[in-house]
C-alpha cells in the first residue's frame, strides 16, 4: 500500500507549518555554495504546496526567512531576496491556475523595496483563490509578533478602545500576524535539527512536531504524507486522559 492511501482524509490537519531547513547542508554534500541549495529547494516548496493543495488541506505556512537570518553573510541574504522575487514572480500563474491565496507574516516593511513589491503585487494577485492559503513568513520572528501584538493591545487600553479585561486569549491571537489563521495541528521540521528557531511561538501551543533528517531539496510529497500518516496515529489529548477521549 503506497503511502498516500494511508492518509484519512476525514482527518487532514487543517494548517500545516514548516521549518524549511538544511538547504546549506545539501549543498555541501554536494561541493557547492549554499546559495545553490536554497535555489534547489524551490521545488520542495512546489511539490509541499501542491501536495497539501490536493490533499484538501486549508492552510500552508512556510518558514522562509527568520530576522535572525539578516546575520548571515551579505551575499547570501542577497541571493535569497533575489531568490524570493524570482520565485513569487515565476509563481503567481500556478497559485492562481491551483487556487491558491498568498498571504506574508513577518516584518514585511524591513525587506528590500523589490521584494516587498512584488510580494504585495503577488498577494493582490491572488487573494481571490479559496483552496488554499499559502503563508509565507518572511523576516518572521515569534518574539517580535508577540511583541508587536502587546503593543497594539496596549495602545489599544491606552485610548479607552478595549480595557485590559478584554485581553483574553482570542483577543490576543487576533492581534498577532495570524490573525483568523487556525493554529496549525503539525509542524514539520526538515534537516535533522529539533528546535524551533524563533517561529510561531504562541500559534504552535498544541501542535504535533515531526522532525525528519530529510534536507529540505530532498523534500518531496511522500515524505509530506509520511509526516501526515505519523500525525493521524498520534492521540491528541488536550491534558484529558486517553480513557475520556
Ligand atoms: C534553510 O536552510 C533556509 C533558510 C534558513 C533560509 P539553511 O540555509 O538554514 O541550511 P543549513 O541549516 O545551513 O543546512
Ligand atoms: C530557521 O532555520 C529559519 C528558516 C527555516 C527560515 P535556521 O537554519 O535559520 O535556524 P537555526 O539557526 O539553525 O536555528
Ligand atoms: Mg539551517
Amino acid at each position: 500500500m503506497d503511502i498516500k492511501s494511508k492518509i484519512n482524509l476525514e482527518k487532514l490537519p487543517r494548517h500545516i507549518a514548516v521549518i524549511m531547513d538544511g538547504n546549506g547542508r545539501w549543498a555541501k554534500e554536494q561541493g557547492m555554495a549554499r546559495v545553490f541549495g536554497h535555489r534547489n529547494g524551490v521545488k520542495a516548496v512546489r511539490e509541499t504546496t501542491e501536495a497539501c493543495t490536493e490533499l484538501g488541506v486549508q492552510y500552508l505556512t512556510l518558514y522562509a526567512f527568520s530576522t535572525e537570518n539578516w546575520n548571515r553573510p551579505e551575499a547570501e541574504v542577497n541571493a535569497l531576496m533575489a531568490l524570493l522575487v524570482e520565485t513569487i514572480k515565476n509563481e503567481i500563474k500556478t497559485l492562481n491556475e491551483n487556487g491558491v491565496r498568498l498571504r506574508a507574516i513577518g516584518d514585511l516593511n524591513r525587506l528590500p523595496d523589490k521584494s516587498h513589491k512584488t510580494l504585495l503585487k503577488a498577494i493582490d494577485d491572488t487573494k481571490q483563490n479559496a483552496r488554499m492559503t499559502l503563508v509565507l513568513a518572511l523576516n518572521y520572528s515569534a518574539k517580535w509578533e508577540i511583541v508587536e501584538a502587546v503593543r497594539k493591545l496596549a495602545a489599544a487600553a491606552k485610548s479607552g478602545e478595549i480595557e485590559p479585561s478584554d485581553i483574553d486569549e482570542q483577543a490576543f491571537s487576533n492581534a498577532l500576524s495570524t490573525a483568523g489563521i487556525p493554529d496549525p495541528e503539525l509542524l514539520i521540521r526538515t534537516s535533522g535539527e529539533s528546535r524551533i528557531s524563533n517561529f510561531l511561538l504562541w500559534q504552535i501551543a498544541y501542535s504535533e512536531l515531526y522532525f525528519t533528517p530529510v534536507l529540505w531539496p530532498d523534500f518531496r510529497r511522500e515524505h509530506l504524507y509520511q509526516a501526515i500518516v505519523d500525525f493521524q496515529n498520534r492521540e491528541r489529548r488536550f491534558g484529558k486522559t486517553s480513557e475520556q477521549l
